[in-house]
């Protein structure tokens, strides 16, 4: 097994997971000497890309942007999300999954659940390929948000949804807005660490996008903390640097040649 991957593992019931996301080398650089896992999310199609869902985003804009990361990251353990549709059947997922492996050299692939495809999951750990899962709020398969988990009922096929990914192998499994009560229940009853968005602090870990936690993505629901305002640390130097150039304050001697 991969030794970050048993790393992971090991720190299930020890100390907490911290992962966030990273569409880019520079990003990934600063993360790369203080999380322990960093996720290539989809995500980026809503904050890189501007799309009002996840569904567009191609395997190649995957692939590039985990190119970038990848130059940033020596230690941590670099996840990948396999975007809507490319693993619609076992085949298809082996492929791609494979494609992404080896042309970006990152450790594990993650991809949503939609309840079927623990087969798939199977297939991928059988070929070497190490699983994250994904369930709750899977923005993939899902068109409404709602916080899962609310009624018993729910729990429970919740329960079984990760117990199910999780005896396919998975290493790992995100829980995205899932109620305090079925997020502490499953982690208690999975031997995977659970990785919460959302999904309050009885999770093994915790995820967040990393441009929303720095206050620059403009998406704040209640489950986000703005770690810093980085919107205004940019918009003021953006200021300054106009006014300078404007004022003709730079460039002086000493930036030009
Ligand atoms: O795409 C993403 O960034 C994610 C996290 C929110 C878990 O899947």
């Amino acid at each position: 097994m991969n030794k970050k991957i048993k790393k992971i593992l090991s720190k299930k019931n020890k100390s907490k997971i911290v992962c966030l996301t990273a569409y880019s080398k520079s990003i990934a650089k600063i993360l790369d000497k203080h999380v322990d896992i960093i996720l290539v999310g989809d995500s980026m199609a809503n904050v890189l890309y501007g799309h009002k869902n996840t569904h567009k985003l191609t395997l190649d804009n995957i692939i590039q942007h985990t190119l970038s990361v990848k130059m940033g990251v020596k230690k941590t353990l670099l996840v990948v999300d396999m975007p809507k549709g490319s693993y619609s059947n076992t085949k298809f997922a082996l492929k791609n999954a494979q494609k992404v492996m080896s042309t970006t050299g990152c450790d594990a692939i993650k991809l949503e659940s939609n309840k079927k495809n623990f087969v798939i999951i199977k297939k991928l750990i059988k070929k070497k390929i190490p699983v994250m899962g994904h369930i709750g709020f899977t923005p993939q398969f899902k068109k409404k948000f709602k916080v899962e988990g609310q009624t018993k009922r729910e729990i429970t096929k919740l329960l079984k949804e990760a117990k199910l990914i999780e005896k396919a192998g998975a290493f790992s499994i995100v829980l995205e807005c899932l109620s305090a009560d079925s997020a502490n229940l499953i982690t208690k009853k999975l031997s995977i660490p659970t990785i919460g968005i959302g999904s309050s602090k009885y999770c093994d870990g915790q995820i967040l996008v990393t441009d929303d936690m720095l206050g620059i993505s403009g998406f704040y629901p209640k489950f986000v903390k703005k770690f810093a305002n980085l919107n205004r640390v940019i918009e003021n130097a953006v200021k300054k640097y106009t006014r300078e150039v404007k004022l003709r304050k730079f460039p002086i001697a000493k930036n030009f040649f």
